[in-house]
This record gives structure tokens, sequence and C-alpha cells, in this order.
């Protein structure tokens, strides 16, 4: 199967105004698993970017997902990869390598970086070490996005201190609002403790299904609960999305026109709009 094409801005009926560059920071975060965390960072920062946005992409999974998934090879020695930035062998700026998304930006991650959660256990400052590095090393990017490991562990919390704002990718089935409860305590004691600024920015429906009764009830519940704090853009369960890593491309390159590709653009377009970097009559195009 090939790539049907190259995306180009102008395709994507989005002309965003250019303010100025504050450098936020979104984890994408769920401890539970396969929720669609990685894809939804992959194309999110990929949307911005086709909106303008000068976009960084942190892999801070020592499974690489984001990083494979934008064609960008796992470092083959930790030296290369995020895990030196955050044990401080290296600085963040020269781990960073250029995907070819045109303004998108990745710091990869190793397969060591499983280990970051044990070395970094006698560092001072443990939970703040990506935080100090992305305000010391890094410059010149509208969003950074941390794609964060399926679990509350150190790798996360290290995101969660670095953050403006979560990003909760949900995946519509009967166990998600469990999850969601230990999540927003987790977030909770974080602020608390070590980052007041600390906003849940989103919760995003992943691989929706609106045919499928339960993912309904599953979605009611959330938006009763999160009221407008989720995102009114879903994600749609769309095969060409899961295709589009074993190309290594973003599904917006992929394919733009299928449905995930779109609801990627819109949902980047809502960030935007919430943001007041998208006046509203564009957003809704
Ligand atoms: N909208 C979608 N439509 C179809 N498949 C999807 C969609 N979003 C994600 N997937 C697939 O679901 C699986 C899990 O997605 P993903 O890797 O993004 O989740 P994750 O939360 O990052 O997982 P992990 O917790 O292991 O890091 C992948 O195979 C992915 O291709
Ligand atoms: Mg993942």
């Amino acid at each position: 199967m090939v790539p049907r094409g190259e995306f180009a801005l102008s395709e994507t009926g989005i002309q965003p105004h250019r303010a100025p560059a504050s450098g936020l920071v979104f984890a994408v975060v769920n401890q539970k698993g396969g929720v669609g965390k990685t894809t939804t960072a992959i194309n999110l920062a990929t949307a911005l970017a086709a909106c303008g946005q000068r976009v960084l992409l942190v892999d801070l999974d020592p499974q690489g997902n984001a990083s494979t998934g934008l064609g960008v090879s796992t470092p083959a020695t930790a030296a290369d990869g995020v895990y030196a930035a955050l044990i401080g062998e290296r600085n963040l700026a020269d781990v960073i390598v250029p995907t070819s998304v045109p303004g998108l930006d990745v710091v990869p991650a190793s397969a060591d970086l499983a280990g970051a959660e044990i070395e970094l256990i006698d560092v001072e400052q443990r939970q703040s070490r990506l935080k100090v590095a992305l305000e010391h090393d890094v410059g010149g990017y509208d969003y950074v996005l941390v794609d964060c490991p399926p679990a509350l562990g150190l790798l996360t919390l290290n995101a969660l201190v670095a953050a403006q704002s979560v990003l909760v990718p949900l995946q519509c089935e009967f166990f998600a609002l469990d999850g969601l409860s230990r999540l927003t305590r987790s977030i909770e004691r974080i602020r608390n403790a070590f980052n007041p600024g600390l906003n849940i920015l989103g919760v995003v429906l992943t691989m929706h299904d609106g045919r499928n009764n339960l993912c309904r009830s599953v979605e009611a519940d959330v938006r009763e609960y999160f009221g407008d704090r989720v995102y009114q853009t879903v994600i749609p369960r769309n095969v060409r999305v899961s295709e589009a890593p074993s190309f290594g491309l973003p599904a917006i390159v992929y394919d733009m026109n299928c449905s995930g590709a779109r609801a990627y653009i819109n949902l980047a377009a809502e960030i935007l709009r919430r943001e007041g970097r998208l006046p509203e009559r564009e957003a809704a195009a």
C-alpha cells in the first residue's frame, strides 16, 4: 500500500494567526495502555505543525513508538536519546531530530529509557529533569508535546512536572472512567507538590464508534463528569490511522483525507481556538 500523498497547510483549510510563542508544554497522559496516547501525540503534533506552529514531540516512552511512528529510528545508543538529557549527559537541544514534517522535531526515546526510572532514584530533583532541560536547553517552539508511557512512574511524573497542561486520550470502554479518577488524583497531588499551574487541558475520545451503545454511554458519562474539558472533536476508529505508523508516517501524511486524519486536524483547530490562536470562523472550517 502506498501513502496517498503529502499534506499542505493550504489543504487543511486552516489559516491560523501566529501568536507570540509561549512554548506550551502538553503531557499526553493516561496510565492505561493502548488508548491512543502515541497516535494522538504524533497526529496532533503533525496537525499543529501543519497549522504553522513550531512543534517538538518528546518521546518519553521506552517503547519508542512516537519516534518510529514519525520515521525516526530509536537511537542505538542511549547517548542519542531523551535518556541522555534526563540524566544530564547531553543537552536536550543536541538530541533533537528533525522529522519529514516541516515544523515538527522529535526527541527520540531508546529502550534504555526504561532504566531511567531506577537510575534517577538517587539523582537530585529527579522529578524535574525534563522541566529543567526544556527550560534551559530548548527554545523557539510554540508547542512541546510529551508522549508518556502507560504508567504513572517517574517518567510520567517528569512530563507532568514539565507541563502546563495534560491532554488525556480516552478510549470509550467500560473501565475508562476508573483509570481517570486515579489520574485526576495524581494530577492533583503533582499540582500541590511540584507544579501549581498544572491543568487538565482536555480529554480526547479516541477510537470512537458512534454505532456502539457502550461507546455512546461512556462518552455521555465522560462529558457529564468533565464538562467542556472534553473536546467536541472525537477521533473515530479508522484503519488508515493504525496502518500509518508501519510506514513511519503520521496518518495526516499517509492519507490526509481519511476520517482519522481529518479528526486530528479538527482537534488541532479546536485546541488552537481554545488557546486564542485561531479565529472562531476559521476554526469552524
Ligand atoms: N483512531 C484509531 N483508529 C484505529 N486504530 C487506532 C486509532 N488510534 C490508535 N489506534 C491503534 O491502537 C493501538 C494503540 O494505540 P497507541 O499506541 O496510540 O496507544 P498508546 O496509549 O500510546 O499505547 P501505550 O499505552 O502502549 O503507549 C495502536 O495499534 C494504534 O495503531
Ligand atoms: Mg504509546
